[in-house]
């Protein structure tokens, strides 16, 4: 600014200095030497003589008048022209100057602006960002989520119309959009007028932006607009498990194999909660419409709204949450949360992919009977358990399997906690159940190599 400045005032300055002498000598109409040094003149000035030639004369008094009025005329010609050229050029300097300046000025206020408007644009992307996430505790992974243009969401979810619901929460909708890059995504979005949906989304986002693994979803970012909360994901395109089960299709696209499959990556999500994860998380909100399936039915755990990390909080003191025929008695009664309350709630989920049932069913208006209790008595009777079996998979199965996985549910759904595995051991009793294309060990006869 100040450089800018002070280039502009150089040469005004020096043009200045040069055509002081010349402006001078234009309005005096004299030379500028003649008035320093003419001695006064005693005589009174002759009517003939001009005030000129009597200067002259006295300042040069050897040299005849006439002769000298002629040289001085052509000598004030040249001076007028001179003075003229002089005047043009200053002129024009100076037409040049006030034109550079002007455009000086204002390239450096346009690039001054262009630089606010980016400013301004790059605020405007991250003020919601920065101001949403004042609350969260973690700092670091903050700024590895993607802000969505809000009206990019709107556009792609063909303005979240009826027939892009994917599904329906708690706090809102699932909506199914298609990116400009063509990918498809789900949104979820989320009326956070309450402090209760506030706090779930932040949740949610908070603890998806640290998570990476194959059965957890993927959070692909996150949109605010008033009170409106958007959470972007991975598409699942076969929807959750709930609604394979308990759906129109009635469990009939689900196979055995898939469904030991679709346990087994569940475990494998709850795993990474459990063990990997520093500090560990707790879902608490295990059930069938939170597992999703992608196209080739992998299982992934979402909605982690409710989830809490392990140490960083009082876990005994957080507000009881869940959903009935889940929740793990010691917590319903206790308000007990451990790592047990998701082993618990994967051991519904078993019996559901077993037995095809609800967890809990309704047999009268006021009157519902939970899967546990309905099942226990009878997984564990090898005459009774094959016709309990969900009918889409009545017989298919290996019945050692059937009543080996029927042992891991019981054990799960198991009253006191401490008698529950842990989910690393469910896995791995897991795993030998399901065929090797499936991502276990299991050699079926197509694939045994014999
Ligand atoms: N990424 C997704 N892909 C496909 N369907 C989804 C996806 N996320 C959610 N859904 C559908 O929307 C339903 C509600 O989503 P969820 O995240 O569980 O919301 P809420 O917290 O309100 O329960 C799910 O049960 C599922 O049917
Ligand atoms: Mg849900």
């Amino acid at each position: 600014m100040r450089g800018r400045k002070q280039r502009t005032e150089i040469p005004l300055l020096l043009l200045l200095v040069l055509m002081i002498p010349v402006w001078t000598y234009a309005v005096r109409g004299d030379p500028p030497l003649s008035s320093m040094s003419a001695p006064p003149d005693p005589s009174p000035p002759s009517l003939s003589s001009s005030p000129a030639s009597t200067s002259m004369a006295a300042f040069s008094p050897g040299l005849p008048v006439g002769g000298r009025k002629h040289r001085l005329d052509s000598h004030e010609k040249l001076l007028i022209a001179l003075i003229v050229s002089c005047s043009l050029l200053g002129a024009i300097i100076l037409i040049f100057m006030a034109l550079w300046v002007y455009y000086s000025k204002f390239s450096h206020k346009s690039s001054k602006m262009t630089s606010r408007r980016s400013e301004a644009e790059k605020g405007l992307a991250l003020a919601p960002f920065l101001g949403k996430f004042s609350s969260l505790r973690t700092v670091s992974r903050k700024n590895s989520v993607a802000f969505f243009e809000y009206k990019l969401l709107e556009k792609s979810s063909n303005n979240f119309s009826d027939s892009n619901i994917l599904g329906v929460g708690g706090f809102g909708r699932v909506y199914k959009a298609q990116l400009d890059d063509s990918k498809h995504v789900a949104i979820k979005k989320l009326d956070c007028g309450s402090q209760d949906a506030l706090r779930e989304f932040e949740n949610e986002v908070d603890l998806l932006s640290k998570m990476q693994h194959p059965n957890i979803i993927s959070l692909l970012g996150y949109s605010i607009n008033d009170e409106t909360r958007f959470i972007v994901y991975e598409l699942m395109q076969n929807g959750s498990l709930e609604t394979q089960l308990h759906g129109p299709s009635r469990g009939s696209a689900l196979t055995w194999h898939m469904r030991m499959k679709i346990a087994l990556d569940t475990a494998r999500g709850l795993e990474y909660l459990h063990e990997h994860c520093n500090p560990p998380v707790i879902h608490r909100d295990l059930k069938s419409s939170n597992i999703l399936l992608d196209a080739n039915f992998n299982a992934k755990l979402s909605d982690f709204g409710l989830a809490v990390t392990d140490g960083s909080q009082n876990k005994n003191n957080v507000k009881l949450s869940g959903t009935l025929g889940y929740v793990a008695p010691e917590y319903l009664l206790d308000g007990k949360l451990t790592d047990k309350s998701d082993v618990y709630a994967f051991g519904v989920v078993l019996l559901e992919l077993l037995l095809g049932r609800k967890p809990v069913e309704k047999l009268a208006p006021a009157q519902c009977q939970s899967i546990v209790t309905w099942a226990m008595p009878q997984l564990t009777d090898r005459s009774k358990l094959p016709k309990i079996v969900d009918p889409a998979i009545q017989d298919t199965m290996d019945m050692k399997h059937l009543f080996q996985v029927a042992a891991v549910a019981v054990l799960c759904v198991q009253p006191e906690p401490s008698y529950r595995p842990l989910i690393t051991d469910v896995l791995h009793s897991l795993i030998p159940l399901v065929p090797v294309e499936l991502g276990g060990t299991l050699r079926t006869a197509g694939h045994s190599g014999n």
